[in-house]
């Protein structure tokens, strides 16, 4: 896992979160514009695998980009294990949390969408913008659309509108 680097983030400012399942290198690309685009807002995210995320990171963060694969019409395992464990540590104190979010689905993505909406929904966390859905064969603009994700959600951090 990757540390936030303090000397790149305004003090005051608590970290953006990348929570992430990479099962693939088109998975990993994804993730890494994602962290990419923050950077371009000179934000240094903290980014993590689902397995690695516990309810302390959840706790830190200023907001929140979780990616996930679909896979058999829901959000993947990892994401899954994530939730289950961090949600009751977490009910009481993260509900307005600002966070986004991305699915990587072979040619749908709106099963995992739901699943992840209704969790969030349960938690009170405030989702900043739809959710990014890329489905289908893999194209450059997935990646565009996901480094924009991360600029958008870093800056949007930065100026204190989280
Ligand atoms: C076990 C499994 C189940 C999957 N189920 C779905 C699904 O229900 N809907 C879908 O659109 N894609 C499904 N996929 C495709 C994955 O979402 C896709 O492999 C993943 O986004 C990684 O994409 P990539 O192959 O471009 O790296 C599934 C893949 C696996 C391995």
């Amino acid at each position: 896992m990757q540390a936030a680097h303090p000397s790149r983030n305004p003090e005051h400012m608590k970290p953006l979160l990348i929570i992430a399942n990479t099962p693939s290198p088109n998975t990993q690309t994804l993730r890494s514009a994602v962290a990419d685009g923050a950077r371009s807002a000179a934000i240094e995210p903290v980014v993590c695998t689902p397995f690695e995320a516990d309810a302390a990171h959840v706790r830190r963060a200023g907001a929140i980009i979780l990616g996930t694969t679909e896979n058999f019409g829901y959000m993947s395992g990892a994401l899954k294990d994530f939730f289950e464990r961090i949600y009751y540590p977490c009910l009481e104190e993260t509900q307005g949390l600002s966070m986004a979010l991305y699915v990587k689905a072979g040619n749908d993505g709106q099963g995992a969408k739901t699943s992840v909406d209704r969790i969030v929904t349960g938690l009170r966390w405030n989702a900043v913008q739809e959710p990014l859905i890329l489905s289908g064969d893999f194209q450059a603009t997935f990646t565009a659309q996901c480094y924009e994700l991360g600029a958008g959600m870093a800056e949007g951090l930065k100026m204190g509108i989280f």
